[in-house]
């Protein structure tokens, strides 16, 4: 019986992730340092990079300030990527429409805090988009980022 050639191996693509990050966050390193340290958006960024490609991930990070931006690239996430990591910033306590488009994609989402929403004042209390996500991780300063990755990771198998 003729033996059959192995076929060559394929390096496997990294799963992509996408990151999110919602309005003021392009202005961390700046904004309220007292709440939100000195970490810019791009060494946040980076730092996930690193830590995606231990995790046998990719991400892809962008930012808006824009509500219907975010909904869009939530609606745009599937096939492309595997997971969504999220920081809604203020858009966590106001939209619905977030919410939706999280549920609707149906992709497993973490969101992420860089303070701990629930110490602040009780606006920040409630999170629309929580109950459509995996979980939540709050109050770590970047660090909640990269233990939102690793939770992702971990939901991803
Ligand atoms: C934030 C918390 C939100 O309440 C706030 O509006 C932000 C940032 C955080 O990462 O701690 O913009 O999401």
């Amino acid at each position: 019986m003729p033996t059959k050639k192995a076929k060559p191996s394929q390096p496997s693509a990294a799963r992509a992730v996408l990151v999110l990050h919602g309005p003021n966050l392009n202005m961390l390193g700046v904004r309220e340092p007292g709440i939100y340290g000195h970490a810019t958006l791009a060494s946040i960024d980076s730092d996930l990079a690193t830590l995606a490609g231990q995790l046998g991930l990719s991400v892809t990070c962008r930012q808006s300030n824009h509500e219907g931006q975010l909904v869009d690239w939530i609606q745009g996430a599937r096939p492309g990527f595997v997971g969504i990591l999220i920081n809604p910033a203020a858009y966590t306590h106001t939209s619905v429409a977030v919410r939706d488009a999280i549920a609707a994609t149906g992709l497993p989402t973490v969101e992420v805090h860089l303070s701990n929403i629930h110490a602040r004042e009780a606006f920040r209390h409630h999170s629309y988009s929580a109950a459509v996500c995996v979980g939540q991780i709050a109050g770590f300063g970047p660090e909640s980022y990269l233990l939102g990755l690793r939770a992702l990771a971990s939901r991803l198998g």
